[in-house]
């Protein structure tokens, strides 16, 4: 009888529903999905979606199995409507979670009230410190020896929203913001399906991770 419950129960799992947003290379979205691929996941990733068909990021979401969109925003095609199919995209597929994942448009204020799920970013700093683009850059302008990157829940001010998590990294004499870049995405993507598994399983706490 045990058994036969773990099995009903294991069938019946409900997995929440997750899509990404991307427009380059998808490092952190490919670390989203794996992790989703594990059992114990409490989510699946039913789509990514790129405003750039060029992005790199597509080809690794397709050869893992995932249903990719592009919709492009560029002259002829406006963020407005960007945003009206990915919200039709969203219901269709019932999502709860978007992942931003070096998504490099702003989403305005009436998406983000019309979608009633919740929106995550993962900015290359530690917020509130260096909002907006050129971070490492920036970081090295400033002679500090810390670097890092948040995860937050997005909101229409830039950057802003709730603090999710965090994660440092050193900077060494010679570091450059290529290098910086390098490192820190090793630590972005942990940071990021750490913050995920999180906030699915409805635990509140702020994740850091040095
Ligand atoms: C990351 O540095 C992320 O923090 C920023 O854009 C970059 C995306 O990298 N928002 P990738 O596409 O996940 O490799």
């Amino acid at each position: 009888f045990l058994y036969g419950k773990f099995i009903l129960n294991d069938r019946l799992k409900i997995l929440k529903n997750i899509a990404i947003l991307i427009s380059g290379t998808g490092s952190n979205m490919e670390a989203i999905i794996n992790d989703t691929l594990s059992n114990d996941h409490p989510g699946v990733v039913k789509f990514v979606l790129s405003n750039r068909s060029d992005a790199l990021g597509l080809l690794k979401a397709k050869k893992l199995g995932i249903k990719t969109f592009v919709f492009p925003v560029n002259r002829t095609n406006s963020l407005e409507n960007f945003e009206k199919k990915l919200l039709k995209l969203l219901i269709k597929e019932k999502i709860d979670l978007l992942c931003l994942a070096g998504f490099m448009k702003v989403l305005s204020k009436k998406f983000l009230i019309n979608f009633r799920g919740n929106v995550l970013n993962i900015h290359p700093s530690i917020l509130p410190s260096l909002k907006g683009l050129n971070t490492h850059k920036r970081i090295l302008e400033k002679k500090s020896i810390t670097h890092g990157a948040t995860v937050h829940k997005v909101i229409p001010e830039l950057d802003s929203g709730k603090i999710l998590g965090q994660t440092t990294i050193k900077i060494s004499k010679g570091d450059t913001h290529d290098k910086l870049a390098k490192k820190l995405i090793k630590k972005e993507r942990y940071l990021y399906i750490k913050v995920i598994r999180n906030i699915m399983t409805g635990k509140n706490k702020i994740i850091q991770i040095d």
